[in-house]
């Protein structure tokens, strides 16, 4: 699912896609207050994912792919999850996952896809329909929490990430990937969007006080999707984990 915000060309049309059973917000832990509406809130997200075929790639996101695969499965949380394939890509690891997202038409899309490609990692993965200007995770909750490309403006980001660095359960890992503010030029085709960047300095301070150890935190280059008209973009990779609880050693 490598990124630009433009439009991207319907690559197929879909079929008529099954409701999704919407799940109310259940889990408010400090959760920001609502902003007002944003440009990028539900309607322009609903809108997107009306359109026939898929907005992203439809494979999972690469940094994804590299920073989860060498950690064991457990409970993850996938926050604006799209279109899916992260989560899907996360269930056929065996991961049992949550993929939230604002937009109803993307979980739609999102659980259609998986059911279609594999029901038993399909079987793994609740979809859930949650505003994170306004929902934050359970603490501890999760054993991965990944947040890629979720980009709100501040003091939103600030609060979505200190919460999401709170659910990290002991042993577990905080992943967070973005386009990078940093190095941007007039010409980057994201240099209009500059309230919703941020870089790998800004997300190391919001998740500061968490008590995570952090093991990651670069501005990574990579090779940009054709359709932005660009080589090479930076990515914000932040990969953070939280030290598994001491067991109590017994004395004979
Ligand atoms: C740039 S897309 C990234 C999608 C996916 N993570 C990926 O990498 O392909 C941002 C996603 O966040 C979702 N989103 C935006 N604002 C949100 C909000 N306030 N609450 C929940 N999801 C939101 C959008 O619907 C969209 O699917």
């Amino acid at each position: 699912m490598t990124h630009d915000h433009k439009p991207a060309a319907a690559e197929s049309a879909t079929e008529p896609l099954e409701s999704l059973e919407a799940h109310e917000a259940h889990h408010a832990h400090d959760a920001p207050a609502a902003t007002e509406e944003s440009p990028f809130g539900l309607q322009y997200w609903e809108d997107r994912y009306s359109a026939p075929g898929l907005a992203w790639s439809g494979n999972p996101n690469p940094v994804l792919v590299t920073e989860a695969t060498p950690l064991p499965s457990g409970r993850a949380l996938d926050i604006g999850s799209g279109e899916g394939a992260d989560a899907f890509w996360l269930a056929s690891q065996g991961w049992s996952v949550t993929g939230v997202d604002i937009s109803v038409n993307a979980l739609d899309k999102s659980k259609a896809a998986a059911e279609s490609l594999d029901q038993t990692a399909a079987a793994r993965i609740q979809w859930e329909q949650h505003d994170l200007t306004s929902w934050l995770p359970s603490p501890r909750s999760y054993d991965l929490v990944s947040s890629q490309f979720m980009h709100l403006p501040e003091p939103t980001r600030s609060t979505l990430f200190r919460g999401l660095a709170a659910a990290v359960a002991p042993g577990g890992t905080l992943l967070i990937v973005a386009h990078d503010v940093s190095g941007l030029d007039e010409a980057d085709h994201h240099a209009h969007l500059t309230e919703l960047m941020f870089s790998v300095d800004d997300v190391l301070a919001a998740i500061d006080g968490e008590n995570l150890t952090v093991e990651v935190a670069e501005s990574r280059e990579r090779e940009a999707a054709p359709a932005t008209g660009e080589t090479r973009m930076r990515d914000v990779v932040v990969r953070a984990t939280r030290t598994a609880a001491a067991v109590a050693s017994s004395t004979t």
